[in-house]
């Protein structure tokens, strides 16, 4: 079996700059609060009516094609990860699919959140082992502004999150110590609501009780949004910030340990590292825990915010693109988020 290569990295950030003080002018919040608690100075917004997941996407997808030396009519598999996708169904690759002109090839949806990005390389490190694929491209890509409660309500959400786009192209390699050395995946569904967007859902209350849902009388019906979720405006993602930050700081140094054991490799083996970017101060903790020195990891949190899906592509192209990875790096990248679920994926580049 052949060892799968990152052949093409692109990522695309929405032109559009929202400072911390921005949203001040919205909720009751602060620069010094966002900046302390989560190292956050802005994000980026996609522009309405213009832009959209898929479309960050495509054009994240566009630049790395072109990187990989290949053409749009190479790529013979779509991966798309994403929490905020265009519609409900049918998923972002097919849109995707449509933008750049792929019609016929398999496009595949994934719904992991955070670890979205790792759970795609994983997939895609599968089919291209196997040979029955050539040319994966894997998109990580997300516009949370249009989703997300701009009120006070909202804000402990609202002020971590922000949109952009990052992409792969995968490819065998012929060199059997180089590319996706492993990858490790894993998921706790007891924390399902602890990070999660419920309403509007197919649920009914079934999870949490229709009692303890908040619903007790309520008949759900059409797309499950019913008038007083909307009364309330319950139709937002909720988070509780706390028991994401506990476990983050567990899962993170526990999963890349793992990626390196796997390999019988050292933490001062790493030459990047580059973690999802869900918060300033969860990388620190990390970064010390393991002893690496801050030329070791790459942050970017303070001009994006957390993307999601797209955090660990963008971060890995802006890394590249600084000249801060180099062919032989060994390269650790490790996820955590809603589901819960995390991952971590050590790459030869
Ligand atoms: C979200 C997070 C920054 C909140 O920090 P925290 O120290 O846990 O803060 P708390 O939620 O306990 O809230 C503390 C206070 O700040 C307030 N607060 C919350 N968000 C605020 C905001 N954006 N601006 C100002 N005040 C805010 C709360 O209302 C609370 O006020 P109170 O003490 O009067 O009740 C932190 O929990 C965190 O980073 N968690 C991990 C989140 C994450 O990484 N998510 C992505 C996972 S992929």
């Amino acid at each position: 079996m052949k060892n799968t290569k990152i052949a093409g990295i692109g990522f695309y950030v929405p032109e559009k700059v929202v400072t911390n003080n921005d949203l001040t002018k919205v909720m009751d919040t602060s620069d010094e609060w966002i900046q302390e608690r989560t190292g956050i100075k802005e994000r980026r917004y996609a522009e309405k009516h213009k832009e959209s997941t898929s479309t960050l996407g495509a054009k994240a997808a566009a630049i790395a094609i072109e990187r990989a030396g290949i053409t749009a009519a190479d790529v013979d598999f779509i991966i798309f990860a994403t929490l905020s996708p265009d519609y409900y169904f049918p998923g972002c690759a097919v849109l995707l699919q449509r933008q750049l002109g792929m019609q016929g090839i398999g496009a595949l949806d994934i719904r992991n959140q955070c670890s979205g990005f790792v759970y795609g390389l994983s997939i895609a490190d599968q089919f291209v082992k196997t040979g029955m694929y050539k040319n994966v491209l894997l998109v990580g890509s997300e516009v949370h502004s249009y989703g997300i409660d701009f009120s006070t309500k909202g804000r402990n959400v609202t002020v971590i999150f922000g949109d952009g786009a990052g992409a792969v192209v995968l490819q065998p390699t012929e060199d059997s110590t180089s590319g996706i050395l492993s990858t490790h995946l894993h998921a706790d569904g007891d924390y399902a609501e602890k990070l999660a967007y419920i309403n509007p859902g197919c649920h009914s209350g079934v999870h949490l009780g229709t009692e303890q849902f908040g619903y007790p009388e309520q008949e759900f019906g059409g797309a499950f949004l019913t008038e007083k979720m909307w009364e309330d405006g319950n139709y937002y993602p909720n988070m509780e910030g706390q028991a994401v930050f506990k476990m983050a700081v567990q899962k993170f140094p526990e999963v890349i340990m793992e990626a390196l054991q796997t390999n019988g490799l050292q933490p001062t083996d790493i030459d990047m590292l580059i973690p999802h970017q869900a918060n300033l101060r969860i990388s620190q903790f990390v970064q010390k825990r393991l002893g690496l020195r801050d030329d070791q990891v790459w942050n970017n949190i303070q001009k994006y915010g957390n993307t999601t899906a797209a955090s660990i592509p963008i971060a890995l192209c802006e890394a590249w693109e600084a000249g801060k990875i180099k062919e032989g790096d060994l390269v650790c990248m490790a996820a955590f988020g809603s589901g819960f679920t995390w991952g971590s994926a050590l790459i030869k580049w």
